[in-house]
């Protein structure tokens, strides 16, 4: 296992869209565990594959906190297959967009259908926070940040705000 460097906006492979997994094999779970690891070196709830600059429709997720167990769940080719017309709202932030929440409404509930890590076909339903990171990171895999929820002028501000930061030199004191 290896922690992935996370790309970050304004990088266009972001804006990408992902290709679907034809079979889970070696290379799949090689790269299942790395995004595993990189989420949790990076303290995500959530990272997707395209995240770590590969368009492949794969993503993870935990979003259970330091005291409870680890709850890792994979998704292989996740496809949203309801939604609850009841609405929740968080204050998310992406590990591709440094030091930027937003407020998102996004169905409370959804439905997801997916492969998992074993290479079987699951659906199942998800709600409250983990519905909300789910539904995310399969923006993800769409090309769609949560920056596009805000208008042109909020999102070319914040993308030229972490541009400057990038271009930032480290500083020394010698
Ligand atoms: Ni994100």
């Amino acid at each position: 296992m290896s922690i992935r460097q996370i790309i970050t906006v304004p990088d266009e492979t972001l804006k990408k869209i992902s290709e679907p997994i034809e079979k889970v094999g070696v290379n799949e779970k090689k790269l299942i565990n790395d995004l595993f690891e990189t989420m949790y070196n990076f303290n995500g709830i959530g990272l997707a594959a395209v995240q770590v600059g590969i368009l492949k429709r794969i993503l993870v997720v935990d979003v259970s906190s330091k005291e409870e167990k680890k709850n890792p769940i994979c998704f292989v080719n996740p496809i949203i297959k309801k939604i609850s017309n009841k609405m929740s709202v968080y204050e998310e932030g992406c590990l591709s967009i440094p030091d930027t929440f937003i407020e998102i409404e996004r169905p409370k509930t959804c439905e997801i259908e997916y492969i998992d890590i074993n290479g079987k076909i699951k659906t199942q339903e998800f709600d409250g926070l983990l519905s909300t990171c789910v539904q995310h990171e399969i923006n993800h895999l769409d090309g769609k940040l949560i920056i596009d929820h805000l208008s042109k002028l909020k999102k070319d501000m914040i993308i030229k705000k972490i541009s400057k930061l990038k271009k930032n030199p480290d500083r020394i004191i010698v």
